[in-house]
């Protein structure tokens, strides 16, 4: 990962964000603070605050305050098919996999849901059943991810044809089809502090979220997602976000930002990395 070469910049929580942890549970100590910095200073710039204290007292006053704040510093940018020749990629090594009669699939910072709804609509080009766990740590992003409702400018990574097959036109936007929808379970997970699920997954997609974290708090989370695939299972990272010891958490390199899930006979799936 581009940013696991920072090395461990160590996890002491920036005093100034301290607050965040204290009225909203952010993980303050695992995320890079000048990313979060940066966001409450927009954040504050659109709301007319002036200095940390200010927002602070608006948070303790008022809940919709944190739950706004909340929603602000988790980054929810996204697309359809985002980075397109890393989903050609996946389409390969799927094709280069031992068949199954469902692939289970984990989106694991999901946003808006449109990585799920794209790996849906992948599947469903392929011509292959699956099931979809799409998870995020801000339940307002995936509120908005269960309504399945895109602006047009959101579906403009879609094909035509991708568009008339899997959503119905909707006033200022599209809705995407029950039949595709349905392929997805949404549910609240942080990444960073909640259990992981169980059931073991064919296939976990975990873009562009890791890239916030101090490089302790990455390869822990790599170490946890590696455990939760099947051997053979593949893991799908962001374009920037490259291991670097792959090895050992289990995984082997196959194609940019693709590892597959080939645990040592002799070792427990992620020794040394919980
Ligand atoms: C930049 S978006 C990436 C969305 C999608 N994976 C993609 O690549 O298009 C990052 C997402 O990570 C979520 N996120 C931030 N911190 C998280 C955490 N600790 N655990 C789970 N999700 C988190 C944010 O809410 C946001 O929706």
């Amino acid at each position: 990962m581009r940013a696991m070469r920072d090395g461990a910049q160590g996890d002491v929580a920036d005093p100034r964000l301290r607050f965040l942890a204290e009225e909203i549970g952010l993980a303050i100590e695992a995320y890079k603070p000048d990313q979060i910095l940066r966001r409450l200073a927009g954040f504050m710039r659109l709301n007319g605050l002036s200095s940390l204290d200010q927002l602070k007292a608006e948070m303790r006053r008022d809940p919709e305050w944190r739950r706004r704040v909340y929603h602000h510093v988790t980054i929810h940018v996204t697309a359809f098919f985002r980075d397109p020749e890393y989903w050609d990629r996946l389409r390969t090594l799927i094709a280069r996999s031992a068949p199954r009669p469902t692939w289970r699939v984990w989106s694991a910072a999901a946003s808006n849901g449109a990585e799920a709804l794209t790996i849906a609509m992948l599947f469903g080009e392929l011509k292959l059943d699956v099931t979809i766990l799409a998870t995020d740590a801000d339940p307002e992003i995936l509120g908005s991810a269960r309504e399945g409702f895109y602006r047009m400018e959101d579906l403009s990574g879609l094909s035509l044809s991708l568009q008339k097959r899997f959503f119905d036109a909707a006033e200022g936007g599209a809705r995407v089809q029950p039949g595709l929808k349905r392929r997805v379970t949404y549910r609240v997970l942080d990444l960073l502090k909640d259990p992981y699920p169980t059931t073991p997954f064919d296939l976990i997609v975990c873009r562009n979220v890791l890239i916030y974290f101090h490089a302790p708090d990455r390869e822990r989370i790599v170490g946890q997602l590696a455990g939760r695939l099947v051997p053979g299972g593949i893991l799908f990272l962001g374009s920037t976000e490259v291991l670097l010891k792959p090895d050992a958490a289990g995984l082997t390199p196959e194609l940019p930002s693709l590892y597959r899930y080939q645990p040592s006979p002799l070792a427990t799936p992620t020794s040394g990395m919980r």
